[in-house]
């Protein structure tokens, strides 16, 4: 049961019979202090509809609410304060909870659609960076919220493996290359070779064009350069697997920018049939001043394409191979203009499903304030990072305890929950300043908080051993209630977190249940032989189930002891 459902219910029936439980619901607030109540009604729009000051209209209201779910109602200022009673409804709503069992917290609004999503997506010869460790971990946690609530997911990552950077590197590497070395270090070495292009090319401007006519030729299927393209994709591949392994990401596609490269004729066609493409300077551009946009590059001088003809095409193709219900760019706000113009162009063709093309944009790592630019170098390597994290919660384990099992699966777990919850319980759109001791701290709000969380609560059940069957018969106390309260949370939680692409909503959600927990913990004697006890090791049974739901739909693992 719905705690702000029963409330607008008793609300509609006694006092606002000519309103909707939802224009009630909508109202309804949960009070920022627990001793005020659970839940918060304010009068502030009825006073103009029944002519009375709010303070008054709430006296009234406090007066004719009645109902045996209520220990209390209480009118405070302009609310009206409303304290259920825990026993009565805390067994409702945990009942209901174990009723639905694994499925709390899960929806099925989105049975029979499918969100593609295009994550991660980082560029091949160059450090995996932390906007893409951002994109994959935001995408793969909003994916996993998507099928929570029903719909089928698309994982692409979308390589970016085409364009006039590679003409660039193989300039570099035939200039300057060194085969072994390559071979030794792929990526640290071809993204040296292609920084010492751009130092270069600033005494000697000339090795741009050569740059521009190597990807041309590559674009062209010239053979000695498609193998060394080739041999860069396949080397850097490999390193971005070890990351991926790291972080249990997995794709269901890897169909990059390349993949396009025969479908772009298709694009250049529909915009010529529709008179969409105009020259410009030589080149060919869709034009969108209508839309208040700069053109949109289809063509270069050259004839080469470029990063949103590939966009096209692959739109294109996406939308009549998946037949999506929603597409999702989860990539860093500086490309907002791209997308929009992207969209645009669809738009200008005619397609109605552009409408369902989103940009879901997210803020930068900063170093010292500054945006950590892959070109001057300026760049932290993931898999560093991610070694550090896992390295660091390896010796915690070590100290805290020696004898666990699987220790070396319960420090990846750790280390990387930590570095995955660092990023998604900030609103993605937030910027981040980049600190490794910020990253690693396992204390305060961090994802090794909650596994800790967790793992308490599997080890209280160890010890006493999970009652079956799990019952509840309701519990007096108030720490056991706001523990309570915030499980009844969970669902719409989730379902808030999708309409808002949000994975911070769960994140922030998952830290208050455990604090409430440990509160719970800390104010409680769980095992104590008295008729509450099955009552409180099913509470305990359920807070596990659902901070190991939550966790695992931000991607992070939750292991049973720590
Ligand atoms: N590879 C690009 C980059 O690193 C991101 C690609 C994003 N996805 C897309 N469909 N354009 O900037």
């Amino acid at each position: 049961m719905d705690l702000k459902s029963a409330l607008a219910n008793e609300l509609k029936s006694q006092v606002l019979s000519s309103w909707t439980e939802e224009d009630i619901s909508t109202l309804i607030e949960i009070p920022k202090h627990t001793h005020m109540g659970d839940l918060a009604f304010p009068c502030f729009r009825l006073a103009k509809e029944w002519r009375k000051a709010p303070g008054a209209i709430a006296e009234e209201i406090a007066h004719s609410l009645h109902s045996p779910m209520f220990n209390s109602v209480e009118a405070a200022g302009p609310y009206v304060n409303v304290r259920f009673d825990p026993v009565l409804t805390g067994k409702e709503i945990v009942s209901s909870i174990l009723q639905q069992g694994v499925h709390y917290g899960s929806h099925s609004f989105g049975k029979g659609k499918t969100i593609v999503l295009d994550m991660s997506s980082p560029n091949i010869a160059k450090p995996f960076s932390m906007g893409h460790l951002r994109s994959t971990v935001i995408g793969n946690a909003i994916a996993n919220i998507a099928e929570t609530c029903g719909y089928e997911t698309v994982r692409i990552n979308y390589i970016g493996d085409w364009g006039t950077q590679f003409g660039k590197l193989i300039t570099a590497f035939k200039k300057w290359g060194d085969e072994e070395k390559v071979k030794e270090n792929p990526i640290a070495e071809l993204f040296t070779l292609y920084k010492k292009f751009h130092e270069e090319a600033v005494q000697d401007p000339s090795l741009e064009d050569e740059g521009r006519k190597a990807f041309k030729l590559l674009e062209d299927g010239e053979e000695e350069i498609t193998v060394l393209w080739k041999w860069f994709k396949n080397e850097s591949l490999e390193a971005f697997k070890v990351i991926y392994s790291l972080l249990g990401v997995e794709f269901d596609s890897y169909n990059g920018e390349a993949f396009f490269n025969d479908k772009m004729e298709e694009v250049a066609e529909l915009l010529e049939e529709n008179q969409l493409l105009e020259t410009s300077q030589g080149a060919k551009v869709v034009r969108l001043e209508d839309e208040t946009l700069p053109p949109c590059l289809i063509r270069k001088t050259d004839g080469a394409t470029l990063y949103a003809t590939r966009d096209l095409a692959a739109a294109l193709y996406r939308q009549r191979e998946y037949s999506f219900d929603e597409a999702l760019y989860v990539v860093g706000q500086e490309q907002t203009v791209h997308f929009k113009q992207v969209k645009g162009v669809l738009e200008k063709l005619g397609y109605e499903w552009a409408d369902a093309m989103k940009h879901i944009p997210f803020g930068l790592y900063l170093k010292d304030g500054k945006k950590m630019s892959t070109r001057k170098g300026r760049v932290i390597l993931l898999e560093e990072v991610l070694q550090e994290a896992i390295k660091m919660a390896g010796e915690n384990i070590k100290k805290k305890n020696p004898d666990l099992k699987e220790a070396a699966a319960v420090a990846r777990d750790v280390g990387v929950g930590a570095i995955i919850f660092h990023d998604v319980k900030n609103d993605r759109m937030n910027d981040i300043e980049f600190s490794l001791e910020h990253m690693l701290t396992f204390e305060g709000e961090t994802g090794p908080y909650l596994q800790y969380t967790h793992a308490r609560a599997q080890s209280i059940l160890r010890k006493a051993g999970t009652p079956s069957p799990l019952s509840f018969e309701g519990l007096d106390d108030s720490s056991s209630w706001e523990v309570i309260k915030q499980l009844r949370l969970f669902p719409e939680t989730v379902e808030r977190a999708w309409k808002n692409y949000a994975p911070s909503i769960l994140a922030k959600y998952l830290l208050e249940l455990a604090k409430s927990f440990n509160s719970y913990y800390g104010n409680t004697k769980i095992i104590h032989n008295d008729p509450g006890q099955e009552s409180r090791l099913t509470l305990v049974y359920v807070v596990a189930a659902v901070l190991s739901k939550g966790l695992t739909v931000l991607g992070i693992g939750s292991p049973d002891e720590m």
